[in-house]
């Protein structure tokens, strides 16, 4: 198996004000990720609203800096590379967005929005372009008429299945998905996951796949990456965690989503309170407010990741909670 993107510690921090004569506060939206996503495999990223899942997926794909830590695409490691390496490192890793619409261009036609990566990236010929605008349409699932249309005149399902297609122009290696089928009327999010897997199996493209959906993450993932509040709580293949989570949030999590074999769920653990801020984390291990199992220990010290059967888990009490 060959690594195309690896993650270490990758952190980001933001600053934002508190407010008139309050001065300014730190949000460490994203505290220390780490990662190996693998050639045509999918990583999923779930966990809950503002956990800081579209703050990860912003550095993947080289939109924004990361604060701290390392981000290695292939073998070029981001942060030495020139920028005519990152103009080329931008072409292999893509995105698709939960909202198609807002990263479609609405007054041009779609058979020219798709052709673009092509014109800018490649030295082909119009007809040389048109012809794979063509052949990626009918991949994903277009017909070939709706290559004169404009994006206003197509349902969501089809503007997804418009950006999946212009992120696949290139053929990239990796596509970073940041809840593509949240938007999506529930019958279509099948149709929408079914074609990512698709293009998977042809492509090889792997997947970074956000979603706070864990029944949607269940049908895509080969590993799962369980986030809170900017760092990873559990991690490990999609077997391993939706079988036997070892992390009282990942368990909570997956008490939560009803779809999921349910004759495999145990007892319902509900999630007590909210996340907490990231411009105020609770000291010691950030679910300890909300964590039934947490003990002294857990208010004091930060629990490490670490390797315990088979994936990895930052809890400090995982095997007497589990034993
Ligand atoms: N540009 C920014 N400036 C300041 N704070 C930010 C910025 N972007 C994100 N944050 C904060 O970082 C935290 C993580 O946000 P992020 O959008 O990454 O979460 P998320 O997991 O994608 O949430 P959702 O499921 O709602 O999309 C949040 O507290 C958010 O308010
Ligand atoms: S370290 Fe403590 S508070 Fe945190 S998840 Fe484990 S038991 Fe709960
Ligand atoms: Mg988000």
């Amino acid at each position: 198996m060959s690594t195309v993107m690896q993650a270490r510690d990758l952190a980001r921090y933001y600053t934002v004000s508190r407010g008139f004569l309050k001065g300014h506060a730190t949000v460490k939206a994203l505290n220390g990720v780490s990662f190996d996503l693998q050639a045509g495999k999918t990583l999923a990223v779930v966990g809950e609203s503002g956990c800081g899942k579209s703050t990860l997926a912003r550095q993947l794909t080289l939109i924004e800096p990361p604060s701290a830590g390392s981000l290695v695409l292939g073998n070029t490691d981001v942060a030495k590379a020139s920028r005519q390496e990152i103009a080329a490192l931008r072409t292999k890793v893509q995105m698709v967005f939960q909202n198609p619409y807002a990263s479609l261009n609405p007054r041009q036609k779609i058979g020219d929005q798709l052709g673009e990566p092509l014109l800018i990236n490649t030295h082909l010929t119009r007809a040389e372009r048109v012809e794979k605008v063509r052949a990626m349409m009918s991949k994903v699932g277009l017909r070939p008429e709706f290559f004169y249309r404009y994006p206003h005149m197509f349902s969501g399902g089809q503007r997804q299945r418009i950006a999946i297609a212009r992120a696949m122009m290139l053929n990239p290696k990796i596509v970073i998905a940041d809840e593509p089928t949240s938007a999506l009327d529930v019958s279509i999010q099948a149709q929408v996951l079914n074609l990512f897997m698709d293009l998977q199996e042809e492509l090889h493209t792997a997947y970074v796949f956000v979603s706070h959906n864990l029944a949607v993450v269940e049908h895509v993932a080969d590993d799962v990456l369980v986030m809170y509040l900017g760092r990873t709580a559990e991690m490990g293949s999609k077997s391993l965690i939706y079988s036997r989570p070892l992390h009282p949030y990942t368990q909570a999590l997956l008490s939560a989503t009803p779809s999921i074999r349910a004759e495999d769920r145990r007892v319902k653990i509900p999630i007590r309170g909210e996340l907490p801020s990231p411009m105020n984390p609770p000291d010691g291990c950030a679910f300890h407010k909300r964590c039934p199992h947490a003990v002294e220990r857990c208010r004091e010290e930060l629990p490490s990741l670490r390797e315990l059967d088979g994936r990895q888990v930052a809890c400090h009490r995982a095997e007497e909670i589990n034993g």
